[in-house]
């Protein structure tokens, strides 16, 4: 059998790379082709980390190698997972935050539906995926992220990066954190205005040393008031995720979160829509489900709205439980509540990836004048 790497990469050329347009070898997508004997390794690096977009990858590249080359070569591909970088999404009006990939805000409109629960669960999911994440816990009126981590005591130290001083996140369980709780009493209420809130959340993003990010997670606050326009335009978003429950009032909540976000003058993606207590299991009747807060209402909310849905989490004593210990369920290997986590996760990165390739970068929000509120 007689080939060359040449004959390899011509036969890569034939496969369009994922929403690009482009073929796997023009969009760099291959790392490195080895050919020797009736032996090709091909090494490829893809933005979707689904289990379904490595096979797919896969199957393309030893079907064109057989087709356009030789049947009877031993093709083997190795593939790895990467949050594509070329056109850094976070350059914005001389605003650079060169070391974080991808900021994606966790919203509701409705509060205790699940916001804080969804992202420490995504956060580490994402963690275990292999990927660099942080969480900014940015909820002016009940910081819990902190908790939910189990660093409740912890604070984050100070240190000289390029001769600034810069915060250090606390980490725990492969995620770096900061919370608006390590700097506020939890004793005393804390009247966070708009543009304070703005304030504290921008230094919390650029002075502080997070190091290399493929994700940072903002744990936002419930509602869709003054302070969350604020927070909106403080810090470059990608995209949002709104969470709700299945009851109405909720999903009508939600429907004003995804509207601000979509506001002409905000303008951040809504990458989808997660279900959380969508269904109560009990323990002791795992396969019964009860729909306490109704059915398949956020589904129906992503489909009226044209919104992607991003899956659902059930109601499920231990998903309180986990929480309130700070070791949240995404971390107990082989359970169903850690691939549902999971599941969610691989959807919300693939929305971000369409939305990375389709969009331009997210303008960072001008607003100039807003009730009570003065933003400058
Ligand atoms: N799927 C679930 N099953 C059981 N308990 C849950 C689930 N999701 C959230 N909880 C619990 O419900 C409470 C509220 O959840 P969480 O704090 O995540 O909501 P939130 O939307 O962040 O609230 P807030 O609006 O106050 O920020 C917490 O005690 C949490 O542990
Ligand atoms: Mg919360």
């Amino acid at each position: 059998m007689s080939f060359t790497k040449q004959d390899i990469y011509k036969a890569l050329e034939t496969i369009t790379a994922p929403g690009e347009g482009k073929s796997l070898v023009e969009n760099e997508n291959i790392k490195n082709v080895v050919a020797f004997g009736n032996e090709v390794i091909v090494d490829v690096v893809i933005g979707n980390p689904s289990l379904q977009a490595k096979k797919k990858v896969e199957v393309e590249i030893m079907k064109a190698i057989h087709e356009h080359v030789d049947q009877k070569i031993d093709v083997k591909v190795n593939v790895k997972v990467e949050v594509p970088t070329k056109e850094n999404p976070n350059q914005i009006r001389g605003k650079e935050i060169p070391n974080i990939k991808n900021i994606i805000a966790i919203a509701s409109g409705k509060g205790g539906v699940g916001k804080s629960t969804i992202t420490s669960n995504t956060a580490i999911s994402l963690a275990k995926m292999g990927f660099k994440v942080g969480v900014l816990d940015a909820d002016v009126y009940g910081p819990s992220q902190h908790l939910m981590f189990d660093v409740e005591k912890e604070r984050p130290l100070s240190v000289k990066v390029e001769g600034r001083s810069k915060m250090k996140p606390v980490e725990n369980y492969g995620v770096k954190l900061l919370s608006l709780g390590f700097f506020t009493n939890p004793d005393q209420a804390v009247i966070w205005r708009g543009p304070m809130a703005s304030k504290a959340l921008n230094q919390l993003i650029f002075d502080a040393d997070w190091g290399e990010l493929d994700f940072l997670l903002i744990d936002l606050p419930p509602g869709t008031g003054d302070v969350h326009l604020s927070i909106v335009q403080a810090v470059p978003i990608n995209g949002a995720v709104v969470v709700s429950t299945p009851q109405n009032i909720a999903l009508a909540d939600a429907k004003k979160g995804v509207a601000m976000f979509q506001q002409e003058s905000i303008n951040v993606p809504v990458l989808g829509i997660v279900e959380n207590m969508a269904y109560f299991t009990p323990a002791e009747l795992p396969d019964n489900k009860y729909y306490i807060f109704g059915q398949n209402g956020a589904k129906n909310l992503a489909e009226d709205i044209d919104t992607a849905f991003l899956g659902e989490i059930p109601l499920v004593q231990s998903i309180r439980e986990a929480g309130d210990v700070g070791h949240p369920v995404a971390l107990q290997k082989g359970t169903p509540l850690e691939k549902a986590f999971e599941d969610i996760t691989k959807e919300m990165v693939s929305q971000l990836l369409k939305r990375n390739a389709n969009l331009p970068p997210t303008e960072v929000v001008r607003i100039t004048t807003m009730s009570g509120c003065s933003t400058k």
